[in-house]
């Protein structure tokens, strides 16, 4: 019953990490246009995502959604035609609950119809987001949401089976981890991480695997750190996703904005930006249109990236690639820049010898023997491909 979307890790752009609760119409049309002219599509980006606060606060009599008519004026499906004319596809947002996280209606009893709707329309993505709302019961159990998304899921595949689900149900990830805190002293076992989100990979094309993100290097960490566990959930067309990009918000720098990016790459996560694409700094293009990186995360295997080795403050992330090549990903987690010594056999690599190509200097080093003597700045990523002489 999987609601399948594509085999590799979906890209696109939501609205949300940067405009909250405020998407309209006319920024998705714009949003498409920035998109276009910063080529976005020829890297592979294809969902643009509206999130939370696009319909009026509430159905129409007969339970369907009604798009604001202040911010839609137009409705969606002509907004649908427009992004497709772009080479791009329309996503949109609900949740399993009488109301959004942002208090807008949810389609909890009215999954078949806003199926319908969303199919109707074109759209192509729809993530659907459970809050714990004020008109819900005060503890919904988590039988009850699994059964909500199912549900859902199903509703998804009998209008379109191509249609990706986009999971985001952090309740879990917080609730697990206040209650895990008490009963283990404040750790999360990797175990338990897994076991929490088992239910998710046959229901969605990507589920969220922890709370709100935010553009800060801390949170970015925190984030990173709570998806150790997780790896094996994840395959063609099944994604854990630690939330959407902030590359380009906040004051992220440009190291921090390159290490974000990576890392989502070498995690398999779905890549959503969620910067302002209407205008966009040079660096940024650069990071978030890099094919070689890209190419790391767009990877048939869908393998998701894990620590081969850590030391000094320094983590060596290591993803097995389709055709027998390596995807090799050194952060420097300190404040300062760090003098390291790669070496392939504490990754656990298996041969002596690689070719190296370092992906953001775009410069193939050679056959480099067992080891490779780096300097990394400060919250900076060094990203190689491997292949075998
Ligand atoms: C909570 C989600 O985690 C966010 O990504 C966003 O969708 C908001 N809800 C919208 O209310």
């Amino acid at each position: 019953t999987d609601a399948a979307g594509g085999e590799t890790p979906p890209m696109g752009w939501n609205s949300y990490n940067k405009f909250g609760l405020g998407v309209h119409g006319f920024l998705v049309r714009e949003t498409v246009d920035g998109a276009k002219r910063y080529k976005l599509d020829e890297a592979g980006y294809k969902y643009i995502v509206m999130d939370d606060g696009w319909p009026e606060r509430e159905l129409a009599a007969d339970g369907r959604l009604v798009p604001d008519p202040n911010r839609f004026p137009e409705g969606i499906k002509p907004l649908t035609d427009y992004v497709k004319s772009q080479g791009f596809e329309l996503g949109i947002y609900s949740s399993p609950n009488k109301r959004t996280c942002g208090d807008w209606p949810g389609s909890l009893g009215n999954e078949e119809l806003h199926a319908q709707q969303f199919a109707e329309w074109g759209v192509k993505f729809v993530k659907y987001d459970y809050c714990p709302t004020r008109n819900d019961e005060q503890e919904t159990g988590r039988e009850e949401i699994i059964r909500r998304y199912r549900v859902f899921t199903e509703a998804l595949n009998k209008v379109d089976p191509e249609m990706v689900h986009a999971i985001c149900e952090k309740g879990w990830a917080g609730s697990l981890s206040r209650r895990q805190r008490k009963a283990t002293n404040g750790t999360v076992t990797a175990e338990q991480r897994h076991a929490a989100f088992a239910w998710a990979p046959e229901l969605g094309t990507m589920w969220r695997t922890t709370g709100d993100i935010k553009a800060n290097w801390k949170r970015i960490m925190q984030i990173l750190d709570m998806q150790e566990g997780l790896e094996e959930l994840a395959g063609p067309g099944a994604f854990n996703n630690p939330d959407m990009l902030e590359v380009g918000n906040g004051n992220l720098t440009r190291a921090e904005n390159r290490a974000h990016f990576s890392l989502w790459c070498i995690l398999n996560s779905p890549l959503i930006l969620g910067n302002d694409l209407r205008n966009i700094p040079d660096d940024v293009v650069e990071i978030i249109t890099n094919k070689e990186v890209i190419a790391l995360n767009q990877d048939v295997l869908c393998k998701q990236g894990k620590i081969g080795y850590s030391r000094d403050g320094v983590q060596v992330w290591v993803k097995p690639l389709k055709n027998g090549d390596t995807g090799v990903l050194i952060l420097n987690r300190n404040d300062e820049p760090v003098d390291f010594t790669f070496n392939f056999a504490d990754a656990s690599l298996e041969v002596n010898a690689y070719i190296v190509r370092d992906l953001w200097a775009k410069k193939t080093l050679g056959t480099i023997n067992q080891s490779l003597k780096l300097e990394i700045a400060s919250h900076d990523v060094k990203v190689y491909r491997l292949g075998i002489p």
